[in-house]
Order: structure tokens, then sequence, then C-alpha cells
């Protein structure tokens, strides 16, 4: 068998504390089911300002688009604030030179941890439905763009190809999940949005078993809050998405316990928990492994079409939940390292 090449880019703060737990977890798991790879670390983010003089070295990108796969944790941290160019700046780089166009985030709520989510536990329990956000085009990316003589100018743009790719990638997603699909945007009122619906529509005919249903995005922020289980696969613009993932984020009880995945036409994915450094806490032993972890499982299951490795990981994942062997933003007491050796004890 084929070594997989992972790039590993284990970032600053708690990221190379989680990298490390993640990596061990896929060692574990490799062994287990004969799985063979290599490791390629790279400098990214305030680490290659330090080591190589940039957030996004040179070195990194080739590695990057050599790579089978590209495992990233966290970057920045107010060391780097006042870099000229900041550890951020990296990562939208990264996205825009591998064309990483489809942001993908899972919501789940786990029955264990439905008390610590903010909402009542009746309208949140079963909740488990996937963003599908579109990453490099729409309002955060469109020309002219200008501030001057209090006028400032944003431009909303969005091309057929752009919006019939992510629309194919969450349809796709929607046939291996629930087949259900939930289209966002303001279609009463942008143009963009209108053509974002019609393609929308086109695509539908092409998935006979996908429900889809479709919402304005002002109608799918409360939606999210009143009824989150109705949703199996959420396709959205970029600039909604940027703030509807966030406020899906927040309904599963902690932010260190979600991956995601960006992925593009190179072919080449990049996978990363959706939480940044967590300068607060680093150091300490006791950031949450669990979103690096899943964050594996989520690359074995989608580049590697390992499914049998990453379901291994979730259920030792959720066995770990189950007997409350969890870090402290879960309401436990265990560090890094031993919620880490518990789920390989699991695997
Ligand atoms: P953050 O996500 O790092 O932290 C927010 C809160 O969540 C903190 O209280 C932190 O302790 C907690 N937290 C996050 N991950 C955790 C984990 N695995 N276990 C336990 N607790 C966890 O966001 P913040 O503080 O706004 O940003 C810190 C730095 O990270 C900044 O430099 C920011 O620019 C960067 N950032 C990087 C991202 C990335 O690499 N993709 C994304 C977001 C922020
Ligand atoms: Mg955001």
């Amino acid at each position: 068998m084929e070594k997989k090449k992972i790039v590993v880019l284990p970032g600053d703060g708690i990221g190379p504390e989680i990298m490390t737990a993640g990596l061990k977890v896929l060692e574990a798991a490799s062994n287990k089911f004969d799985f063979k790879y290599e490791l390629d670390y790279q400098p990214f983010g305030g680490a290659g300002i330090d080591e190589a003089g940039d957030p996004l070295p040179e070195q990194t990108v080739i590695a990057a688009k050599a790579a089978d796969a590209i495992l990233l944790s966290a970057i920045g941290g107010p060391k780097w604030d006042d870099c000229p160019r900041r550890p951020e700046k990296g990562l939208l780089e990264i996205r825009s030179a591998l064309g990483l166009f489809a942001n993908i985030r899972p919501t789940t709520v786990e029955d264990i941890q439905i008390d610590r989510s903010p909402l009542k536990a009746d309208r949140v329990q079963g909740t488990d439905f996937v963003i599908v956000r579109e990453l490099t085009s729409g309002a955060y990316f469109g020309e002219p763009r200008s501030l001057a003589d209090d006028k400032a100018i944003d431009t909303i743009f969005y091309s057929r190809a752009e919006i019939e790719r992510i629309m194919k990638i969450g349809f796709d997603m929607a046939v291996k999940r629930s087949n259900h699909v939930t289209i966002v945007d303001k279609s009463n009122v942008l143009a963009t949005s209108k053509l974002w619906r019609q393609i929308a529509e086109e695509v539908a005919q092409s998935y006979p078993t996908v429900t889809v249903d479709y919402r304005y995005v002002d109608a799918m922020a409360m939606a999210i809050i009143a009824d989150p289980k109705q949703f199996d696969v959420v396709i959205t613009p970029n600039l909604f998405g940027d703030i509807l993932s966030d406020e899906a984020a927040e309904i599963t009880g902690s932010i260190g316990q979600i991956p995601s995945v960006s992925a593009g036409s190179a072919g080449v994915n990049l996978y990363e928990p959706i939480h940044g450094s967590a300068p607060d806490i680093a150091g300490q032993g006791i950031a949450n492994p669990i979103s690096m972890i899943k964050t594996v499982a989520m690359m074995l299951d989608q580049s590697f079409d390992r499914s049998d490795m990453a379901q291994a990981i979730i259920t030792a994942v959720n066995q770990v939940i189950e007997d409350q062997v969890v870090t402290a933003d879960m309401g436990g007491e265990f560090g890094t390292a031993a919620v880490t050796d518990k789920i390989i004890e699991f695997i």
C-alpha cells in the first residue's frame, strides 16, 4: 500500500499541544488498521515567522501542494500581533494558494454534552448538521472595494461556476448523509442570491433523492436557535456562512471539540479545528484535544476513504465524553494527555 503524505502545520499557542495529541491518535489507529503514512512538518503562522521569517514560507506552500492532505492546528498570538505580516495572513493565503473554496463544519450535539449547550435539551437533542460555506468568493473577495471621503464600497460577486461547484459539494454530501439540503440566501433582496437560488434549483435536478429547502439568511439565523434538529446539509455564501457557522458552533457546548475541512479544486484538503490558538491556556496541558482528534478522523474519512478508522476514533471520543474523561471546557478535570491516552485505549 502506498504511503500517504500528510503535511503537518503545528502552529502556535495550544496548536502544537493538540497536534501532538491528534498525531498520537493517528499513529494508534494506523497501527490497528494498517494504514501507512509519512509526516512532513512545515513552519506556518507565528512559528513560520520565527523559523523562516514569514507566516507562509514558500517551502510550506510547495510541500502543501504536493501533499495528500494537510493537518493544521491553529495559529496566532499576542507575540506576533504587531508583525507587518501577521500569522492570520498566512491562513488566508494558504486557502487561496490551494484554491480551498469550500469550508465544511459539522454541528453535532452529543447527548452527553446537552447540558453544556446554551439551548434547552429538548430543542438541541439530536442536532447533527453540516454547514458548507463558500470560502473564496462573495463579499470578502469582491471588487471594487474602497473606503475614502466617508464613503465605503464592498462588492458581492458570484459567478455560475463558483456557485455550481459549491452546490455539488453540498449535494454530494447530502447523498452520503440524510438526503436533505437547506439553501441559504437573501434572494428577496440580492442579485447574487437570486443566482445562488436559481443554480441550486438546477443542481437539485441531478439529485432526485435529495429534498431541498430554501431559507432567507435572517430566518435561518432564527431556525438554528429555534429548531436546529431539522437540518442536514446547509449550503451558504461566504459572508452568511461565516456568521451562521459561529452561531452553530455555539450551540454544541464547547468550541474545543469541532473539526472542519476546507476543500477545493486542487484535490488536496486542509483539515483544522475551528478554534484559534487559545493563548490564555497555552502551555498548561489543559487544552481539549478532541477538536484535533476529530479533525484527524475527518481527514481519514474524506481524504483517505478510511471511514473504518474514522469511525473507530469517533466511537472512542464519544466514549471518553460519556465517561467524563474530558478537559475543563467540557466540565471535566483531565488534561490533554490523559484524555488522549484514554481515547487511544478505547481505540
Ligand atoms: P480562540 O478560539 O483561540 O479561543 C477562544 C476561547 O476558547 C478561549 O477562552 C480559549 O481558551 C477557548 N478554547 C479554544 N480552543 C480550545 C480548546 N481546544 N480547548 C479548550 N479551550 C479552548 O480564539 P481567540 O482567543 O479569539 O484567538 C486567539 C488567537 O487565535 C488569535 O491570534 C486569533 O487570531 C487566532 N485564531 C486563529 C484561528 C485559526 O488558526 N484558524 C481561528 C481563530 C482565531
Ligand atoms: Mg468567522
